[in-house]
């Protein structure tokens, strides 16, 4: 296992490109299995997730073919209906693959994902929404199978206690496009990762009006047929790197992104001092305004609100801000295992129900960390950025999971970031256990 080795005070300059969204292509893979004919996905981000579910898509049946470091083919079929334990435990993304399982072969048998550390993350409204549609659904030795012969178009509601969900809104737009008759979607999520997805699935065929609302209408079709698709520009990392100017006070500009994703975060950066500038053709600059960072309020919500993926993120950078910040979970309530670790850079952050109250504006001090999950990495190595001395990252590999090359591009702005052998931690790093 690999760490990250941070020496914090370098202010980023410079240009740094854009990835494609994971969160897009996850899905958009599961997709290409609506159809016998072969798909070409370019603008996918160079991920161990992606690596997962082209593994399980492979271990299906499908041929799939990594034609360039950023484009996949994929023919699907000759494909099977159930995916193992072994390779669905490791990416929760997997349940995506129940809607077009189900949907083209008629069944499907995909284990229940295990737990998570940002919260409990159930499944029920995806059930709910292929039941709808006519499946019926079991869970049997932790596998959850599906008997979809028949799907008949339904109006669903998709909304659960959280909100919308926007892998269950995957699986049922895609059930519903090879459904009999009309499905209508309300409450259904309306993230560009949604609107992308349904993008593809109508240059298969599929039938989609309201795309980028609540309430989508799908005329299912008999077929689909393969396509050739663009993942957009991924707007968590953007407003990653984004974070990553402000809290070193630096300047950089991101190319090939996406601003009109980022409505919430960028009210939010505003209202923290932060001058954010976008161009049409892409371009997003950023640079801490003169009068300085301010203290802000951030209460994360389905898109278009402040997303939830960037809640940890937002929290380092709220260590640094001089006074008062409150940050409010509202999708995932206990998503602050990045927190205790922050503490050990001198944070300042108290935990009241699903809020964290940061005051911030105290040196964060280099420490050995450890994230907990993708974001919480990013957060720390963000913290790492704006510390004195050497900040030591361990399981970064939950890193990897999300972030295409983030040692690469941070160095490129002048970050002073390695990746190391664990072996390089120093020993006194290392937990002495009796
Ligand atoms: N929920 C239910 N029942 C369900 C499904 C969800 O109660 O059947 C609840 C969840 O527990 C949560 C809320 O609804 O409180 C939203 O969950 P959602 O289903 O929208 O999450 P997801 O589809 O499993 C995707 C992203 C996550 C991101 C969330 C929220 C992908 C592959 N994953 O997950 O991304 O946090 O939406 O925006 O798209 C990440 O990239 O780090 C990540 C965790």
């Amino acid at each position: 296992m690999d760490v990250f080795k941070i020496i914090g005070g370098h202010q980023l300059s410079g240009i740094v490109q854009a990835s494609g969204s994971k969160n897009s292509a996850l899905p958009l893979f599961a997709a290409s299995l609506l159809t016998e004919d072969e798909s070409i996905i370019e603008n996918v981000p160079d991920l161990s997730d992606i690596q997962f579910m082209a593994e399980i898509i492979a271990d299906l049946g499908a041929e799939v073919e990594k034609l360039d470091p950023n484009t996949w083919r994929i023919n699907p079929k000759a494909i099977v209906h159930f995916a193992p334990y072994d390779l669905v435990r490791k990416m929760r993304a997997s349940i995506c693959l129940l809607g077009p399982l189900a949907a083209r072969l008629g069944r499907a048998e995909i284990p229940m994902p295990g737990g998570c550390v940002i919260g409990n993350r159930p499944i029920d409204l995806h059930i709910r929404a292929l039941e709808s549609l006519g499946a019926k659904v079991e869970l049997k030795g932790g596998v959850v199978q599906i008997d979809a012969a028949n799907l008949k178009g339904a109006s669903i509601f998709m909304g659960g206690r959280h909100g919308s969900t926007v892998t269950g809104t995957a699986n049922a737009i895609m059930a519903a496009s090879l459904s009999q008759g009309t499905t209508v979607l309300d409450g259904a999520a309306c993230e560009p990762e949604i609107v992308d997805l349904c993008e593809m699935l109508t240059k298969m065929g599929a039938i989609i009006q309201g795309m980028g609302s609540h309430r989508l209408e799908i005329q299912g079709v008999s077929k689909l047929h393969g396509c050739h698709h663009r993942v957009i520009p991924d707007r968590i990392e953007t407003a990653t790197y984004a974070i990553a100017a402000g809290i070193t006070n630096g300047e950089i500009c991101i190319q090939g992104c996406q601003p009109k994703h980022l409505g919430a975060f960028a009210n939010v950066m505003q209202e923290c001092g932060m001058e954010m500038e976008s161009s049409p053709d892409g371009n997003l600059s950023i640079k801490v305004s003169p009068g300085g960072l301010k203290p802000f309020e951030v209460i994360t919500l389905p898109y278009p609100g402040f997303p939830t993926d960037l809640q940890a993120q937002t929290t380092a950078l709220a260590c640094v801000v001089p006074g008062l910040s409150i940050l409010t979970e509202r999708v995932y309530p206990s998503r602050f295992m990045h927190v205790p670790e922050l503490l050990r850079m001198g944070a300042e952050i108290s935990l009241e129900g699903s809020s964290a109250i940061v005051l911030g504006g105290k040196k964060l001090k280099g420490a050995p960390v450890m994230a907990s999950d993708l974001r919480a990495s990013a957060a720390l190595i963000l913290a790492g950025l704006a510390a004195q001395d050497e900040t030591w990252v361990q399981r970064i590999y939950h890193l990897d999971r999300g972030y295409d090359q983030f040692e690469t591009k941070l160095q490129a702005l002048g970050a002073d970031v390695e990746r190391l052998p664990e072996e390089a931690l120093p020993k006194s790093f290392i937990p002495q256990f009796e």
